[in-house]
């Protein structure tokens, strides 16, 4: 369907009106919101809403596949499509999982984001020590032309390189991955190309993290980004987006809005897109209440999100995972000692808070900050 502005703006309408009934009618405007799905809000703006997935969970737990049918447009796999998990050893493809996400998909309607190509986090064995002592380009190209025309209908973006930059160790800040030792640095610019062939009208992006606060990693992380950028533009490099994987984390601050928009506004110079691909928090302080971390992390996602929705050039967001039943951010065994004694009720501090539904896929403060900010 083709929105026109008109229509855009009756959907929004249509959402600020529903969200001030249920207010009026005495829900309060967080329990409104808490009830206006994000994909009502997300597709008010036309952006597409999404969560990463894992196919195990989405088979077995029938709760966390009505959450994201009633709140997502898009599914990423989480570990599904990565070269590790597709083509654990040479020529022997497990793609089982990821044709489970793709069809699940398929048959409701939802986009699949195509996360991740190439990463230096997840190559097989087989192809770690081929990359290592014969170096042959055709087994990435392999993977490339594997997954993309399977998976072709139903992904519109790619991350065709995920986490390139490294900062404090080249000056051209790549990362020294055994894709650049093989290859060279001319390895990104290869694959985009390749992706290309495989995949004519896929938007190809280039996904990378820590790109948020006001530290010297990041400053730095933020510029090599925008130089290598530059670069693939200056020699008509296919690159059509950049994904902002935004893992949030309060024990670094909040983040530099500042910073988030000068460095967006430069990524609009280049004309490119713009995903949010990995949106969640890490909290800081496990010991405050319930509702107290609730509202940290819902601030946060708020600042966040605010800044870069204000860019025309954004299409989605996605966050890492759904509810805190399933979140990779776990409080870890150094927190729980930190925290010695906190919980005198014996309660412990739970899960880390960090998505929209809380573990029984409950609506929290953060989803709330998401709906208002998408709808806003
Ligand atoms: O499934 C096995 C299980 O059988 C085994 O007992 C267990 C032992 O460690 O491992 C399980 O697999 C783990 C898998 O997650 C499922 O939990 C893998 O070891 C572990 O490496 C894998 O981690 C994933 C990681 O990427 C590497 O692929 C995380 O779930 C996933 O959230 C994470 O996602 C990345 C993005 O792709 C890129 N950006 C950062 C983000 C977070 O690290």
């Amino acid at each position: 369907m083709v929105l026109n502005e008109t229509s855009i703006l009756s959907r929004r309408n249509l959402l600020r009106w529903a969200v001030t009934s249920l207010a009026f009618c005495g829900f309060g405007k967080q329990a409104a919101l808490a009830m206006a799905r994000l994909r009502t809000a997300a597709e008010a703006r036309e952006l597409f809403i999404g969560t990463a997935v894992a196919a195990d969970a989405l088979r077995r737990d029938s709760s966390f596949k009505e959450a994201i049918l009633a709140e997502c447009s898009s599914l990423t796999p989480e570990l599904s499509m990565k070269w590790a998990a597709a083509e654990p050893s040479r020529g022997r493809l497990e793609l089982t999982d990821m044709d489970e996400i793709a069809d699940f998909a398929r048959f409701n309607g939802l986009a699949v984001y195509g996360h991740a190509l190439l990463w230096h986090g997840s190559i097989p064995h087989w192809a770690e020590v081929m990359l290592r002592e014969a170096p042959d380009w055709q087994h990435v190209r392999n993977h490339i032309a594997t997954v993309m025309p399977r998976y072709g209908d139903v992904v519109r973006y790619w991350d065709v390189v995920n986490e390139p930059i490294d900062t404090g160790h080249r000056e051209d800040g790549l990362r020294d991955s055994p894709f650049l030792r093989a290859f060279g640095s001319s390895y990104i610019e290869r694959s985009l190309h390749d992706a290309r062939v495989f995949s004519p009208r896929g938007r190809l992006m280039i996904n990378e993290y820590g790109l948020e606060y006001d530290n010297q990693v990041e400053r730095d992380r933020r510029y090599l980004f925008l130089k290598l950028i530059e670069r693939l533009r200056s020699k008509n490099v296919p690159l059509d987006g950049i994904g902002l994987q935004a893992h949030l984390d309060l024990r670094k601050g909040t983040v530099f809005q500042n910073a988030i928009k000068e460095f967006l506004q430069e990524i609009e110079g280049f004309g490119l897109e713009v995903v949010v691909t990995e949106l969640d928090v890490k909290e800081a302080d496990y010991a405050a209440s319930a509702e107290q971390r609730d509202t940290t992390v819902a601030d946060e996602t708020r600042r966040y999100l605010e800044t870069v929705l204000d860019h025309a050039n954004v299409k989605g967001v996605t966050t890492w995972g759904l509810s805190d039943r399933y979140s990779w951010l776990r409080v870890t065994d150094e927190e729980l000692g930190a925290y010695k004694g906190a919980w005198k009720d014996g309660s412990g501090p739970g899960l880390n808070r960090g998505l929209p539904l809380d573990a029984m896929f409950m609506p929290k403060r953060m989803h709330a900050a998401m709906a208002s900010t998408l709808a806003d």
